[in-house]
């Protein structure tokens, strides 16, 4: 028999995560229930008691963010290229143009001064993302757009728990979104939360995931059905309670990682930042034999499994790319540092359930390719 493969993620359901599901399945209330109202309190706790809006995926959370604030079509909302597609199709769906920026090579997330250059008299909002758990620079992109009166929606998917000098993300943008997907720092199989300290925008947020109505059948404008059922609140519950051991144990490994990796570029974390490795990203450059892509390939054989996040720069899909593409898009200045980073990044196992004996034979197998 060959090396078992470590996998690149490795999603944890428990045996609590099951009792909770066979739980709500056995109480009858299956949606709008308590654990929905309960997973958002309890969310609540992580981002200063911030107003929390569950819905059914990071990314119903981030079109609900562009709806309630009243993005129109043709309104332009500048993003990263160097994200998942989410965070632009959000854009696109609604008719809007998602306007590509760089990033910033070390932190992989927004350059502010990208973005400042980036602004027109379409610009309506930026899209900072907390890419891999590392937080985008808050400090420098907030002023931006408070001079030009843009709105700031946090792409926080990938980064609970992370924090700006003890601020945690989800607490800078007119509203922050956090996904629960299977591989994310903690699950509800799927979901996602809207995070706003705006009563009046979390209303039209709650009025927007259920037809427009907050009483049924009293529907006051044109929504959608978002809603997280019971089942998955429950589930995200269970896992949010295991939330600070684990982002602690990912802290953990990457720092095993960062002392004994050679030979290849370790993530680093600007100044203040807290990072919750949702990723533990190197750079892998064009030196090393066969490039990134051989490497991986060798781990692969050595039986530990990476990840390229992402294999194509969200530019560069069919969706976007080029003039007879089917959704508008506008690219300002040089993607240099985007499609650099795209070339070079390579994904290491860094989940919390990972063996003493898993990241050694992590490092050992990178260190003597
Ligand atoms: C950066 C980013 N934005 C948005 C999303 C969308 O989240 P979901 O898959 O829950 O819709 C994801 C995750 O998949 C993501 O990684």
């Amino acid at each position: 028999m060959g090396n078992p493969i470590i996998p690149p993620a490795r999603p944890v359901t428990g045996d609590e995560e099951i009792e909770a599901v066979v739980r709500v399945m056995r109480s009858g209330i299956l949606t709008n229930g308590p654990e929905v109202k309960g997973f958002e309190d309890d969310f609540a706790e992580l981002v200063g008691g911030r107003l929390c809006v569950a819905v059914n995926s990071g990314t119903s959370a981030l079109h609900l963010s562009l709806l309630a604030l009243g993005v129109k079509p043709g309104d332009e909302v500048i993003v990263p290229s160097f994200t998942f597609a989410a965070t632009a199709n959000v854009v696109a769906v609604i008719g809007a143009v998602p306007v590509f920026v760089d990033i910033e090579p070390g932190s992989f997330c927004l350059d502010p001064a990208a973005v400042e250059a980036a602004i027109t008299d379409k610009t309506v909002a930026i899209i900072p993302v907390h890419l891999y758990g590392h937080p985008a620079d808050m400090d420098r992109i907030l002023p931006i757009a408070r001079a030009h009166n843009l709105k700031v929606v946090e792409d926080a998917a990938q980064a609970v728990g992370a924090s700006l000098d003890g601020r945690p993300v989800g607490t800078f943008g007119d509203t922050a979104c956090f996904s629960f997907y299977p591989t994310k720092n903690s699950h509800a199989i799927e979901g996602g939360m809207i995070v706003t300290a705006d009563e009046g925008l979390a209303r039209t947020l709650r009025l927007l995931r259920s037809q427009g109505s907050l009483v049924a059948y009293q529907n006051e404008i044109a929504g959608l059905n978002n809603r997280l059922s019971d089942v998955h609140a429950a589930v995200g519950r269970v896992q949010l309670a295991k939330l600070p051991a684990w982002t602690k144990q990912r802290q953990e490994n990457a720092k095993f990682f960062d002392a004994h990796l050679s030979g290849v570029g370790v993530p680093p974390v600007a100044a203040g930042a807290e990072h919750v490795y949702h990723q533990y990203t190197i750079r892998v450059g064009e030196e090393v034999e066969g490039g990134r892509d051989g490497l991986r390939a060798r781990l692969a054989e050595r039986g530990v499994g990476t990840g390229v996040y992402y294999p194509t720069q969200v530019h560069q899909l069919p969706t976007f790319l080029g003039p007879d593409a089917p959704s508008a898009s506008r690219i300002s200045g040089s993607l240099e540092h985007t499609e650099k980073a795209g070339r070079e990044v390579l994904s290491l196992p860094v989940m919390p359930t990972l063996t003493q004996q898993e990241l050694e034979t992590i490092v050992a197998a990178v260190n003597a390719l």
